[in-house]
């Protein structure tokens, strides 16, 4: 058996979960694991849904983007049915939960670039992608996707070849990608019904204390990223003293004027 075949099965073997995972969903190839979770999801699949697929050909990203998604590359949606007040922790959750699960699985270190994208080194190693239905003004349901480069070189993609990373390439070797997806899944679960992570997140963010650009629309913010706030917001601190707070967008990381 090959180190990366992956099935519904073997995902759901030792699961020692109590939400997450219930149900699992695994498809050799799909277009996008969020866009099937949408879809069973509005069927009335259960909370804890989870849909895992070995390679997408539409993996969709943050802001509109695409995301590259071969063979190698875990890719998973989980369907969840949380009040609305706690929406603001799933970014929090899914971005600590992926840190825990390189951590436990790898011995690597990573961080969380504000919002939710984790670092190895300065370069991406996952994406995260929320996606919230509602009925009327009632949250339905949200869907966290999760990529994670296990086993790809991104080097051999230009679009990406400067900014990514992944765990084989950090390591040098092979990284069972059952065994990211067991933990993370394992991970989610206990911090989905656990305590707080607000104080865990703030912690592993490289965001704060530098000076960023954050583009939302065609809104530019420059500053330093000064804090966080409870609902995951980011307040940045103008050049004029000036501070603004950033519910959304991308953030740019100036480190080469750091002094
Ligand atoms: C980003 O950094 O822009 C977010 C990327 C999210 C990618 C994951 S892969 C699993 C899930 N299915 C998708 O189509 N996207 C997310």
């Amino acid at each position: 058996m090959s180190d990366t075949y992956l099935s519904a099965e073997l995902v759901k073997q030792d699961l020692d979960t109590s939400v997450i995972g219930k149900e699992i969903i695994y498809l050799p190839i799909t277009t996008s694991t969020n866009e099937i979770a949408r879809q069973v999801a509005r069927d009335g699949a259960v909370e804890g849904t989870l849909v895992i697929a070995a390679k997408q050909t539409a993996g969709r990203g943050r802001l509109q983007r695409s995301w590259l998604s071969p063979e190698g590359v875990l890719a998973l949606s989980v369907i969840l049915r949380p009040q609305t007040s706690r929406l603001s922790d799933l970014i929090m959750i899914a971005s600590l939960a992926v840190v825990h699960t390189i951590k436990k699985t790898t011995g690597l270190e990573s961080l969380i670039k504000w919002p939710n994208d984790v670092l190895i080194g300065g370069k991406k190693v996952c994406g995260i992608l929320i996606e919230n239905g509602w009925r009327g003004i009632t949250l339905d349901h949200a869907i966290i996707g999760i990529g994670v480069n296990v086993n790809f070189n991104p080097a051999d993609y230009c679009e990406i070849a400067d900014n990514a990373t992944s765990l084989s390439s950090e390591l040098g070797r092979h990284v069972s990608i059952l065994a990211v997806a067991h933990m993370l899944i394992n991970e989610l679960d206990s911090l989905y019904l656990g305590k707080d992570v607000f104080n865990d997140w703030r912690e592993k963010l490289v965001t704060l204390g530098h000076p960023v650009n954050a583009t939302d629309g065609n809104a530019i913010t420059s500053g330093i990223a000064e804090s966080v706030n409870r609902d995951g917001s980011l307040n940045i601190r103008q050049h004029n003293g000036t501070l603004v707070n950033i519910t959304a967008g991308d953030v740019l990381i100036n480190l080469k004027s750091d002094t």
